[in-house]
């Protein structure tokens, strides 16, 4: 449709059908099936309403899609705009995002988007609620599993990817729009508590944790939506100063604004509304376009604008963003954008996806320990015990991939009988995930509850025999995937009781014991790393993540994972992160005795894994760290480089990491910041002169006078494999 067309169209609609043009609702009210979590009968929504609404949540399948949208066409001109949680995979589901961010690499995870909005909009989909930007530093937050961690700019890096990925140029019809969140800051509530309140400075919020929503505005994402907390004391989804000030005007953003789920009418439990009317007016004057499953919008807003609260120009304009984005979608020429049961059965969990699926889950896993190089197994010469309540099984795709089918997954036992002689395979569960599945609770579609009755001791006693008749053991262990993810804060972050009792009891059989960890989090493994000859942190890695692990454990792939979030020593040290400030009185320092220094007296200060830690078959050596000059001046450059050798005999991937330290500042700086990164493929014996280029835009930050500017200054350049490990150059800005 032209734009003039889609003007002619606007000006034929009344009031009411520009306001349900703003109302969201679920599947259940088009009589789909879907189990809707949260409010319905009490939602007070009349028919009319759902005959004029102006999208669907959480429906998805061509044949399901294009049965609604025509019935729904019968009654309105307008076409429904079909969204949904496809955050990290459809049918073929990737890694969580915690593992996607740990391949770092982003042109691979561009590719993974792209197959996502391939099959996403094969089953009718249009608007998919991803990628999550929230920016985390806390793993006690059950949801940093959708996140890409600590990191500022790597968080960035990857939104871009993402976005892209699923976007396209929106032409064709295997594009999807993309809907950035939380904005703005969910990842840091107080306390690691879901929903919790977050509170920060001005100053930390935009030098943190803004830019990751904004490299998802930049990258053009047709759709933001609010976060459930408050922003210095205003909830998001009525903060005008945020959805207003900094999306609209600062930073341009003239797509569509969706509420997280019921949030407008959360304002009257944050106390800011008193009511479902003060709450619409809240949300509407904040330029929130679409109500998600309240009827706040629906049943007050035309109340509002008779009554002279609110002009119908904020009404105009949210239903024209809207209009435009079903405009740019080619909705009305094409309701259903070609989506049909042939294209999915031709499309969804293909050879092609599934391969790629296992390429990136293979790129996600991280090697944290392999003491005297005991992975990759050999094929065929040892005798190998599966065992642990994840060695075969399928719930290892994470929450947010209930749209998926865990009976497409391939698990560890099934991919290590693929790979090699099963009869040198043998398996036991050794126990349960958890000891008790009620904590888990309800959530929509599925409660873990375990009802048959288990004998756990001769459970355990079976995984000891089988431990006992083997060589080595590759011991499965984990969260249960319930326990991260929405709703899924925790405080205490050690594996389960009865899995260390299981680990505890193959220690004493003084077999070498591959750990492989299931989480989607970091979990605070400090009392096990002693106990354990290797560890690869798997994350929960989709669909093919069986066939990863086994590609990893026997060497047909070589793993090349690096953290992306800090692992905690200790969960009393949360906060804990690589990019902190040095304070006065830095532990490093020598001039207080021991006491008087910014320390723990039972813990040390830092993590038990860094930021940008990860082991590989092969090993690295750097060396000659130069800068071609160590003056920077404003519009020119500094060319940095770095020698990188591999000195093992097997050919890897090595993410060579820049980070940049502002020595001194009108406000105080971090001891690092992650400014640059480069992920190689080195031969054996090969050696790579990496290079980067560093200029005035990696320098600047929010100033004392809260300007995004410079200040000239000595810096210093580390660059490394870590962090931690880094070779460190000075360098000078004169402005
Ligand atoms: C949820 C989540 C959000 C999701 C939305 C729709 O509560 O916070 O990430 O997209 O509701 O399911």
């Amino acid at each position: 449709m032209t734009d003039k067309e889609l003007r002619e169209l606007f000006d034929k609609l009344s009031l009411r059908e520009k306001i349900y043009q703003l109302v969201q609702l679920s599947g259940d009210f088009y009589n789909d099936e879907v189990i809707s979590v949260g409010p319905k009968s009490e939602l007070g929504i009349t028919q009319d309403v759902v005959d004029n609404s102006g999208s669907v949540l959480n429906v998805i399948g061509a044949e399901k899609i294009r049965k609604i949208q025509s019935e729904h066409l019968k009654k309105s001109k307008i076409p429904l705009l079909f969204m949904a949680d496809v955050i990290y995979g459809y049918k073929t589901v990737f890694p969580i995002p915690l593992g996607l961010s740990s391949t770092w690499n982003p042109e691979l995870i561009h590719k993974a988007y792209q197959v996502i909005s391939e099959e996403s909009t094969a089953s009718g989909l249009h608007v998919t609620f991803s990628p999550v930007a929230d920016l985390v530093k806390d793993p006690r937050w059950g949801r940093v599993m959708e996140t890409m961690g600590e990191d500022s700019y790597l968080n960035s890096e990857f939104i871009k990817a993402m976005v892209t990925g699923l976007q396209g140029n929106l032409s064709s019809n295997s594009n999807i729009a993309s809907c950035v969140k939380h904005f703005a800051a969910y990842g840091a509530p107080e306390g690691g508590r879901e929903y919790n309140t977050v509170d920060m400075t001005e100053r930390k919020l935009r030098q943190e944790y803004l830019p990751g929503y904004k490299a998802g505005v930049d990258s053009g994402c047709e759709m933001i939506m609010t976060s459930f907390n408050t922003v210095d004391g205003i909830p998001s989804t009525g903060n005008k100063w945020l959805m207003n000030e900094i999306l609209r005007k600062e930073w341009g953003f003239n797509g569509v604004t969706i509420a997280d789920y019921a949030a407008i009418q959360e304002l009257i439990a944050h106390g800011i509304a008193e009511n479902d009317l003060e709450a619409a007016k809240l949300g509407i004057e904040a330029g929130v376009d679409i109500d998600m499953k309240t009827p706040c919008y629906s049943n007050n807003l035309e109340e509002l604008v008779k009554s002279n609260k609110i002009s119908e120009d904020l009404i105009n304009e949210s239903c024209m963003r809207i209009l435009k984005l079903k405009n740019k979608l080619g909705l009305f020429e094409d309701p259903y954008r070609e989506a049909t049961v042939e294209r999915e059965n031709s499309v969804l969990l293909s050879d092609k996806n599934r391969e790629l699926s296992k390429k990136v889950a293979a790129e996600s896993l991280v090697l944290l320990k392999n003491e005297n190089n005991i992975l990759p197994l050999s094929k065929n010469k040892e005798k190998i015990a599966v065992i642990g309540p994840y060695a075969d099984n399928k719930a290892i795709l994470g929450l947010w991939a209930f749209l998926a089918n865990q009976n497409d997954v391939i698990t560890i036992k099934e991919a290590f009988e693929n790979k090699i002689d099963s009869k040198l395979i043998s398996y036991a569960q050794g126990c349960e995930v958890l000891s008790d599945y009620s904590l888990l609770g309800e959530f929509g579609r599925a409660s873990i509850v375990k009802n048959e009755v288990i004998d756990k001791k001769m459970m355990l006693e079976e995984a000891i025999k089988i431990s006992e008749d083997s060589d080595v053991v590759v011991l499965t262990l984990g969260e249960h995937s319930m326990q991260s993810g929405e709703g899924g804060s925790r405080t205490e972050l050690t594996i389960p009781d009865l899995q260390l009792e299981l680990l505890e009891r193959i220690k004493e059989l003084n077999k070498k014991i591959i750990l492989i960890i299931f989480s989607g989090r970091p979990l605070i493994l400090t009392d096990i790393v002693s106990k354990i000859d290797a560890i690869i942190y798997a994350w929960f890695p989709g669909t093919e993540g069986g066939n990863a692990i086994a590609d990893i454990v026997f060497g047909d792939e070589n793993p090349s994972g690096k953290l992306t979030m800090s692992f905690p020593y200790s969960v009393g040290q949360i906060p804990v992160y690589y990019n902190h400030f040095n304070t006065g009185r830095p532990l490093e320092s020598s001039t207080r005795n021991t006491r008087f220094k910014s320390r723990y007296l039972d813990a040390p200060n830092e993590p038990l894994f860094p930021f940008g830690f990860g082991l590989s078959y092969a090993s690295f050596e750097y060396s000659d760290l130069v800068l071609n000059k160590n003056i920077l001046s404003p519009n020119k450059q500094i060319e940095v480089s770095i020698k990188v050798k591999n000195i093992s005999n097997v050919k890897g991937k090595e993410t060579v990491q820049l980070y940049i330290k502002d020595c001194f500042g009108s406000v105080v700086r971090p001891n690092k910041e992650l400014k640059k990164f480069i992920k190689v493929e080195l031969n054996p014996g090969e050696i790579r002169e990496i290079n980067f280029n560093i200029n005035e835009e990696d320098l600047k930050f929010f100033r004392k006078d809260m300007k995004f500017d410079l200040e000239e200054g000595m810096f210093t350049v580390y660059v490394g494999k870590n962090s931690k490990d880094c070779l460190s150059k000075d360098f000078n800005l004169k402005i």
